[in-house]
């Protein structure tokens, strides 16, 4: 552990953010790499005098700072790490780097179920860090969950927060396309839920260079106009999902109507646009007959 006054350090990390960034980036590096959190934070400016201890000299974390303002990469992936919900995950550029809109998938599913529910099986197609998936086996430690990905680098990850989060064994990783690995569970699903790729082609050319250069492709882009995967998941999930099962997608803001149409045609009912907290319609449940 370093020491440095406080008034040394406030002043050196004001001249850090004057170089751009936001706060809320430069907090995450402080706390993941410096080891000083944003509670500390916020009691430091209490006594100037005082000692702050950090886990990496100043100037380490200035060059990661710069190096994140000057190549747009984003600073979870310079530090590893992303907080999500409650939860402390790590991320590589394999995984996309959980969104806070998603987290209201959690919310939605405590809505349907309770927090009390019975046993439940469910499903989460293409679980990135695993974040939607952990959270639910972690809120629900008698439901039995299984986790897929496409990619095995991202599954890899995926596992690795799961034991770091849970002393439970009710999640399993399995890689595949889409519902391929879930095979042997036809018809016995009672949830499923996907924040599949969903950007239409268009859009992901003039994505800011900070998501297009450094996410995975293979998490973002949805097709030619951005539903490609969510109908695919949507016309096979009556295969899998038991009766009255539910689906849970997440879809890009002006994607509602039109998912809410191809569950309506694929037989699914009690069909709903659910809004996120900034009134936009990014989620689309529905329950097979
Ligand atoms: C938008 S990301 C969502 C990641 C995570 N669930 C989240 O909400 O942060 C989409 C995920 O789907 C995976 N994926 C893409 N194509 C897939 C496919 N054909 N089959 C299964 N998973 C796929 C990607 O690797 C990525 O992890």
């Amino acid at each position: 552990m370093l020491s440095i006054s406080v008034k040394e350090f406030l002043f050196w990390k004001k001249k850090q953010l004057s170089k751009g960034g936001d706060n809320q980036s430069f907090a995450l590096l402080l706390d993941c790499i410096g080891g000083v959190s944003n509670s500390d934070l916020s009691l430091l400016g209490i006594n100037p005098e005082n000692k702050i201890y950090l886990k990496k000299n100043l100037d380490h974390l200035a060059s990661i700072w710069e190096d994140h303002l000057l190549s747009c990469s984003p600073i979870q992936y310079l530090c590893g790490i992303t907080f999500w919900r409650d939860l402390k995950l790590q991320v590589t550029d394999n995984v996309l780097i959980p969104r806070p809109e998603s987290e209201l998938i959690v919310d939605i599913v405590f809505k349907i179920f309770g927090k009390k529910s019975q046993k439940v099986f469910f499903a989460e197609l293409g679980t990135g860090s695993g974040a939607i998936s952990i959270a639910l086996a972690l809120a629900y430690p008698l439901w039995d969950g299984i986790a897929t990905d496409i990619d095995q680098d991202a599954l890899e990850i995926a596992k690795k927060n799961y034991i770091n989060a849970s002393q439970h064994s009710n999640l399993k990783f399995f890689c595949g396309h889409w519902w391929t690995p879930l095979e042997s569970y036809k018809g016995k699903l009672d949830l499923a839920i996907s924040n599949p790729p969903y950007i239409p082609q268009d859009t992901y050319e003039k994505l800011p260079k900070e998501v297009k250069n450094f996410e995975p492709k293979i998490a973002l882009l949805g097709g030619e106009d951005g539903l490609k995967h969510i109908r695919e998941i949507i016309q096979n999930a009556p295969l899998f999902l038991r009766e009255k099962g539910w689906l849970i997608l997440e879809n890009h803001y002006d994607q509602g109507e039109k998912v809410k149409q191809i569950f309506i045609n694929n037989n699914f009912k009690s069909v709903e646009i659910v809004n996120d907290l900034s009134g936009v319609g990014r989620f689309t449940i529905g329950r097979y007959k």
